[in-house]
């Protein structure tokens, strides 16, 4: 069994997160369930900040919302001193109703809408990350509108292949994302940029991609922005206050994976740019990150309770769980790989290979292909390890399932942070019918 964080199995035998017992909190709060192990959060938080604060660098870590966002959440992140990426208007009110610092708050993405840029404007938010000319043109008009300024950074796309999913990947040319570094597009983005009257242009930015287990792309990101920025201060004068090379550290979803501790990333980018601005004598900027994935995915974990199952013979076994894709869409989505034990045995012996399954009525809605189980029936309850980021965030309704709820656990206590959707909540949006249409 892989063990994260405070993870341990108890004296009766049982799976125990943060000090409490999961077969407890399943009695509890019901199945299927998210436990979040605050401790290895806190620890993963001060790991990023501490190894900027050894290098001396002044920087920022924000924390990438959209890997598990909610109001308890946030004001966790705000508690270990963590900035805040946000990418939507639901994110950004999310963070305000958390009470995040204001000026603590990134927004970032490719299509914000005017609301979303007003909504960011009033809530007078730290900076806006530009993605794009029809946003830069919409920003500047917003500003002259108010008459006020705001600060932005520019996103980048400096033309890197990460090795990851292609979903994910966002660094390389041909991306929705950000003005193209080798083309002259944020050169123009820059000028254009500078030469307004509303917006200061902070920083750069750029974000390469996800579950990333190397250093090798964000250093080669910072090598070709580097590169352009010695170019631009020549030609412009202009130099950034802050770099932001985004988030993408790779976490271990299974044993298969081999993750750097979130210190070597640092280090190693910290190191580079460094390098660059000594070898071109330019000033050192902030480094900001913003790591989703690497702060909340090994933290959470899903408990379900396990239901029916199906023998197809000399194939595989089904065992169903009362989740799946509408709790943790990444198996369908990105063939995400992931491990579980039963909570309520975890060291019992392995007696048969058997597939998970999830309740939705889609043959791709399997959690697990292949996991090692002890014979399970009804009584006993699944862990599935590692589905703190992009589990609950990207949850959905499908079948009309209630998603599950969010229990924090630490020292011993737990918390609920996000109750279990009702049928009601189901409805709440639909309205009656009222004159037949056909009439
Ligand atoms: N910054 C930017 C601009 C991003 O686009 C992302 C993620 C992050 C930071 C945080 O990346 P992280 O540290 O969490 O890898 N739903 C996919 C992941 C999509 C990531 C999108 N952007 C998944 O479940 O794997």
């Amino acid at each position: 069994m892989n063990h994260y964080g405070t993870m341990k199995v108890n004296a009766q035998g049982h799976l125990e997160i943060g000090g409490v017992d999961t077969v407890d909190l399943a009695a509890r709060y019901g199945t299927p369930l998210y436990v979040y192990d605050v401790a290895l959060i806190r620890q993963r938080a001060r790991a990023f900040k501490e190894a900027f604060q050894n290098l001396g660098v002044k920087s920022r870590v924000a924390y990438a919302s959209k890997a598990f966002s909610s109001i308890a959440m946030l004001q966790l992140a705000n508690e270990e001193g963590l900035s805040l990426d946000v990418v939507s208007g639901g994110e950004l009110y999310t963070a305000m109703a958390a009470g995040f610092p204001a000026e603590k708050i990134h927004f970032h993405g490719n299509n914000k809408s005017r609301e979303e840029l007003e909504m960011a404007l009033d809530a007078n938010i730290g900076c806006i990350v530009v993605d794009n000319f029809y946003e830069l043109g919409m920003l500047e008009n917003l500003c002259a509108a108010r008459n006020r300024k705001i600060r932005v950074l520019l996103r980048v796309t400096p033309g890197i292949e990460a090795h990851t999913h292609d979903y994910i990947l966002t660094g390389q040319e041909d991306s929705k994302f950000g003005f193209d570094l080798q083309n002259g597009q944020a050169e123009t983005a820059l000028k254009q940029a500078l030469d307004s009257k509303w917006l200061k242009v902070h920083g750069l930015h750029c974000h390469i991609g996800s579950q990333i287990f190397e250093t090798a792309g964000f250093v080669l990101a910072a090598q070709k922005i580097m590169e352009k920025l010695d170019k631009w201060h020549k030609l412009y004068g202009y130099f950034p206050q802050v770099l932001n090379l985004g988030g993408g550290f790779g976490i271990r979803y299974t044993s298969e994976d081999n993750p750097l501790p979130p210190g070597y990333y640092v280090t190693e980018i910290v190191k580079e740019v460094k390098h660059q601005v000594n070898m071109r004598r330019l000033p050192m900027p902030e480094i900001w990150i913003e790591p989703g994935r690497s702060l909340v995915g090994e933290a959470g974990t899903t408990l379900y309770s396990v239901g029916s199952s199906k023998e197809v013979p000399n194939v595989r076994k089904y065992i169903a769980v009362d989740g799946g894709m509408i709790d943790n869409i990444r198996p369908a989505l990105y063939d995400a790989k992931y491990e579980a034990v039963l909570a309520n045995r975890p060291l019992a012996k392995c007696e048969e290979t058997v597939s998970i399954a999830g309740k939705c009525c889609e043959s791709g809605d399997m959690l697990i292909w292949d996991l090692p189980l002890p014979k399970a029936g009804s009584d006993d309850l699944l862990a599935v390890f590692c589905t703190g980021a992009y589990g609950y965030s990207m949850a959905n309704n499908y079948n009309r399932i209630p998603r599950p709820p969010v229990v924090f656990v630490e020292n011993g206590k737990d918390e609920l942070v996000v109750k279990r959707e009702t049928y009601e909540d189901l409805i709440r949006n639909d309205l009656h019918l009222r004159v037949p249409l056909a009439e």
